[in-house]
């Protein structure tokens, strides 16, 4: 089915290979972690599903919070201005802070984001991204927990959209142009 000219053309990632990230990384970070209690911000709109599946991975005291983040807005690049729209309503200070991302791209979302809570002085802030993008980089960003590392295609499903749609497709897309 195609939106906006845009449609999911071949899969990419399988529900198989999405499950075994998942619990490759719930059981990286339990063990990291031992002893502690974790804090999981999930960064909306795009990290919803895999937050929701990671926390279900963890077998630690897990709290979650949401903080919104936008820099696409309806393209398929990112626009290099990252806008918060809604902040943390906790505090930070003291806890082990892990933000939650789908995907890592040019890296100028989490960059800022790290830089804004690491003000807040938090215990430590890590990242823990489904995917990365590491070709599109345009600030050095190492996330600490990597899912799956993607080629340089725009993809949908998961959680990742094209103006806002496909986040309920189950597997990770290349979403394609269609040709008239
Ligand atoms: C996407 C994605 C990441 C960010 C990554 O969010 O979900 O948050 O871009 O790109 P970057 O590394 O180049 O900053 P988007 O702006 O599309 O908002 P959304 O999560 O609400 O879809
Ligand atoms: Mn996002
Ligand atoms: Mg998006």
């Amino acid at each position: 089915s195609e939106i906006g000219g845009m449609y999911p053309a071949h899969l990419l990632i399988s529900q198989d290979e999405l499950t075994a990230m998942v619990q490759r990384l719930g059981k990286q970070i339990t063990e990291d972690y031992c002893g502690k209690q974790i804090l999981l911000v999930s960064i909306l709109k795009g990290s919803f599903i895999f937050c929701s599946d990671l926390v279900r991975a963890i077998d630690l005291p897990t709290t979650v919070e949401f903080m919104a983040c936008s820099s696409y807005g309806g393209g398929t690049s990112s626009s290099g201005k990252v806008k918060i729209i809604k902040d943390l309503d906790c505090d930070i200070k003291d806890k082990h802070v892990i933000l939650v991302e789908d995907i890592v791209d040019t890296g100028l979302t989490l960059s800022k984001l790290k830089e804004v809570l690491s003000l807040r002085h938090p215990a430590s802030l890590k990242i823990c991204t489904a995917f990365d993008k590491p070709v599109k980089r345009k600030v050095e960003l190492h996330p600490e927990y990597v899912g799956i590392e993607v080629p340089d295609e725009f993809i949908i499903g998961y959680g990742l959209d094209y103006q806002n749609y496909y986040r309920n497709l189950s597997e990770i897309y290349a979403a394609r142009p269609v040709e008239n």
